[in-house]
């Protein structure tokens, strides 16, 4: 069944759990969607995974369209997200805007995402008046590392966790229709998620969350950066993959691969015929 942004407003006044996973190519994205997932997003997140970036800055909007091209022909069921990259809103709305208009309309994606509170609600504003679904991000946005002095957990403080609490609600008048929630204590979600109508997708921001996010490189074992207290490993594909390159490399390195089985084989009578002429010659 094709997900919406209806089908997570249901599941919120159900009382459903929605869960979500970033992709950032076909053949992933076309494996998470078969399996029933709610929504894929095409997270920045791909600059450090794919990328090989320490962070997300570096990542452009030619990065964005590239990936959500590649997971927009994979995805048929979830509802597909893509990431607005660092400066792709931030200085004007005009700017978000168009941008946004790109990564649907050339992307393929079906709704996209900006982190920040107070600062980006007339860029929300003004993307849901394009008529293009807006999801809010708040608590550790990582394009704000360098103002948080590193990746840490957000809204500890009873003073930030009031704030937290107030941004979600200015969000969610401004018009987005989910909310990611990141890297903050589990209480300050649960508030958050309990004063909204819009479902919260938590992200390193414990169980009271409506829905939960993670990265699938972080939970298949296929990225070695820093593990955060978060990331639960679902399956070892880096593990079971590195095994099979080794085989790999000893069977062809000992001629065992390739073998018959694998290979093409011309006719007997042909071969003949083609040594024969080989040989007159
Ligand atoms: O970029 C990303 O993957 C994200 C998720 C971690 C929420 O923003």
């Amino acid at each position: 069944m094709k997900k919406t942004t209806t089908t997570f407003m249901e599941a919120k006044a159900k009382g459903d759990k929605l869960s979500f996973l970033t992709a950032y190519d076909y053949s992933s994205a076309k494996l998470i969607d078969s399996c029933n997932i709610d929504g894929i997003l095409v997270g920045d997140s791909l600059g450090m995974v794919c990328l090989g970036y320490d962070n997300t800055l570096k990542v452009t909007m030619d990065d964005m369209l590239h990936h959500t091209k590649a997971v927009a022909r994979g995805v048929k069921e979830a509802l597909l997200i893509s990431d607005m990259p660092f400066m792709s809103y931030q200085a004007s709305t005009y700017d978000a805007i168009k941008n946004a208009g790109r990564l649907i309309q050339e992307g393929g994606a079906e709704a996209v995402k900006l982190e920040g509170g107070t600062n980006v609600l007339e860029q929300i504003s003004g993307i849901v008046k394009a008529q293009i679904p807006v999801v809010g991000h708040l608590g550790l946005t990582p394009q704000s590392v360098n103002i948080f002095g590193g990746f840490k957990v957000q809204c500890t403080s009873i003073e930030s966790a009031r704030l937290v609490i107030e941004e979600a609600k200015r969000l969610e008048d401004a018009g987005v229709f989910a909310i990611v929630l990141e890297c903050m204590p589990k209480e300050v979600a649960r508030i958050i998620s309990k004063s909204i109508s819009i479902p919260t997708i938590g992200i390193g921001a414990g169980s009271g969350c409506d829905g939960q996010i993670l990265v699938y490189h972080d939970i298949f074992g296929l990225y070695d950066g820093t593990k955060a207290k978060f990331i639960k490993e679902f399956a070892n594909i880096g593990e079971l993959t590195r095994t099979g390159i080794k085989t790999y490399i000893d069977e062809v390195t000992k001629g065992i691969y390739p073998d018959d089985a694998h290979s093409f084989k011309m006719s007997q009578t042909d071969f003949n015929q083609l040594m024969e002429e080989l040989n007159k010659e």
